[in-house]
């Protein structure tokens, strides 16, 4: 069987270690804020190249906890995209903010072009997403947030490692938010997430932020820390357990980047099927492939999924309706977004997961080169 991600092969090769120091965690006394956290915390922040940053419960969290930080709630507006997972605009909503939609560009990411229009005095930010391992165009989007006085939160939960112009994602924005879900490219055993910011005033509400709003100098010594919220903050930690598993994985992230890229250049090679759109390349983004998004220009998805089940191949689809057409976010704002629209009803994701045999990639170019 061919599934769209599978953690097991991965597991058996980590399991010694990450045995291990989940037993080393759990005979330390310390199940929050102890060496795990604090040591993948600096890690993260060496390998992103960010100033300042903390580990929170989720990816959502790190976006919902970013537009808190700055302020960012009733009577606002924030842009982003309608492709993109539920959570970047459930954490907009959550936060009493209104949601502007802008439609998307071939390549899947947000239309630089389209923002200035949707643009009015209660904009208060721009959420771009590096969708499925890709890099938005930040300089552009950038320039427009600076024209505006608006501010940038990146959602880079796909996108770890990928680069816009020589520079890592997330560390345009004021902050950049990702996430550990298992299936990411940096994925935990359960949930977690990270925020980074090159302000430290940010850096240090958002530490208050996620712990009921205290103030946290020395989150390693929290029983000196005062009993006292500073601001209305929520808990939005990420356990010991969680911490010790990414200190493991993460000295594997090159590796899982470069084996997803090489994974993708074997559909991008493979793939001869002239209806068949492949991922848009832009030069200047250096791409990590969370998914291999491609489209088919005539034939219904569904049809190809049929066929594929026949062999055994189960294939995803991110994302198979536009968040403007969920039931949730019927009443968001929004014009044009006419490709957001079209691609939607077409797109389907290859496995790109780096434990994938090379043998199985094969077999999906081989039945899909006959569609
Ligand atoms: C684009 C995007 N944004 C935000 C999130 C939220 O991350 P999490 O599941 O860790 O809350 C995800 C993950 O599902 C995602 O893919």
């Amino acid at each position: 069987m061919i599934k769209s991600w599978d953690y097991k092969k991965e597991y058996s090769l980590l399991k010694k270690r990450i045995i291990f120091s989940i037993d080393k965690t759990l005979r330390s006394g310390k199940l929050f804020f102890g060496h795990e956290v604090l040591k993948f915390e600096k890690e993260f922040l060496k390998k992103n190249k960010s100033r300042y940053g903390l580990s929170v419960a989720s990816g959502t969290d790190a976006i919902y906890l970013s537009l808190k930080a700055l302020n960012i709630g009733k009577n606002d507006e924030v842009i982003t995209v309608a492709n993109t997972a539920i959570p970047t605009v459930s954490a907009i909503v959550n936060t009493g903010a209104s949601v502007k939609f802008v439609d998307i560009k071939d390549d899947y990411l947000m239309d630089p072009e389209k923002i200035e229009k949707i643009i009015t005095k209660k904009t208060k930010a721009i959420i771009p997403v590096h969708l499925y391992g890709q890099s938005c165009c930040m300089d552009k989007i950038i320039k427009i947030a600076k024209k505006y006085n608006i501010k940038v939160i990146e959602d880079c939960a796909q996108a770890q490692g990928a680069l816009f112009n020589k520079k890592k994602v997330g560390n345009f924005g004021v902050t950049g938010c990702f996430s550990f879900y298992p299936t990411k490219i940096l994925g935990a055993y359960g949930d977690g997430g990270f925020i980074t910011t090159n302000d430290k005033r940010i850096f240090k509400k958002l530490r208050r932020l996620r712990f009921y709003g205290m103030e946290q100098l020395d989150p390693s010594k929290w029983w000196n820390n005062k009993y006292f919220a500073v601001d209305n903050g929520t808990n939005s930690r990420l356990s010991e357990i969680q911490g010790a598993i990414l200190n493991v994985k993460i000295k594997s992230l090159d590796n899982y980047i470069k084996r997803r890229r090489e994974i993708a250049e074997m559909y991008d090679k493979g793939l001869k099927n002239p209806n068949l759109i492949k991922p848009i390349k832009k030069k200047g983004k250096f791409h990590v492939y969370h998914l291999y998004v491609v489209a088919h220009k005539n034939i219904n998805r569904d049809i190809i999924f049929k066929k594929l089940k026949k062999f055994n191949i189960f294939l995803g689809v991110q994302y198979p309706y536009p968040l403007h057409k969920m039931l949730a976010y019927k009443n968001s704002s929004y014009k044009d977004l006419r490709v957001t629209e079209k691609y939607s009803k077409k797109i389907f994701s290859l496995p790109t997961y780096p434990t994938i045999e090379n043998s199985k990639i094969k077999k999906i170019i081989k039945l899909l080169n006959k569609i």
